[in-house]
């Protein structure tokens, strides 16, 4: 089984993955941490992040097993990624890597912007999962306060407003809604209230391929 899981930034979508995919049993890849390691390397290499030679180099010869999680979710690795990710030679570079890796059994769960539209148009399961840009600012600014980084939430929610438009509006994949995802809006809800509301979708489209 392949669940696809998009949605912008802060949207709790890497969370509702990993649940997922552990309830499942399945694999889980939070895709945007390639984009952020490619960002990194192109952030090490001292190269502009719009330098699509070096940066295509860093996509074709990423190795997944030497990502260091906690300096990979750093804001400006994230800001950076968002632009590396932009380029059509980088995400060229990483579909094999993530369609490798969800056909590998027993199937995965992704997360990412372009899963369900790029990556595997023919997934299972297809979720979008949203919030009001407010409250995933509200969210994003609990968790950097909860880890000691000390934030402004106007500036985070700028942050957000910022990286929702350079991810749906790029021309290489977009951030967008594949027709046949179901959509979570996690506005109103806490992590455990939309986990169980990824697992209704899950099941009602599992029941309903049973029936059909
Ligand atoms: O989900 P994230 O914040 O870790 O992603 C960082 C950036 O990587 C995001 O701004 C856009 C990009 N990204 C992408 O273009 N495609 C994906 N499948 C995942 C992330």
């Amino acid at each position: 089984m392949i669940i696809a899981i998009d949605g912008p930034a802060a949207s709790g979508k890497g969370t509702l993955g990993r649940r997922l995919a552990g309830h499942y049993g399945l694999r889980h890849l939070d895709t945007g941490l390639i984009y952020r390691a490619v960002a990194k390397a192109v952030l090490d290499a001292g190269e502009p992040l719009d330098d699509v030679a070096c940066a295509g180099r860093a996509a074709r010869s990423l190795d997944p097993s030497r990502f260091d999680e906690q300096v990979l979710k750093s804001h400006p690795v994230g800001e950076a990624a968002s632009v590396v990710s932009a380029i059509p030679e980088v995400r060229a570079a990483l579909i094999d890597f993530q369609r490798g890796f969800g056909r590998t059994p027993p199937g995965a769960v992704l997360d990412g912007r372009d899963i369900g539209t790029v990556i595997f148009p023919d997934a299972d399961i297809k979720i979008f999962v949203t919030a009001a840009p407010e409250a995933r600012a509200r969210r994003r600014t609990l968790e950097l306060q909860a880890a000691g980084v000390s934030v402004n939430e106007e500036e985070v929610l700028a942050d957000i407003l910022r990286r929702d438009q350079r991810d749906s509006g790029r021309a290489a994949a977009p951030l967008k809604r594949a027709p046949d995802a179901h959509l979570l809006d996690t506005t109103q809800l806490d992590i455990d209230a939309a986990f169980r509301a990824a697992i209704d979708i899950v099941e009602a489209v599992r029941a309903g391929r049973q029936r059909g």
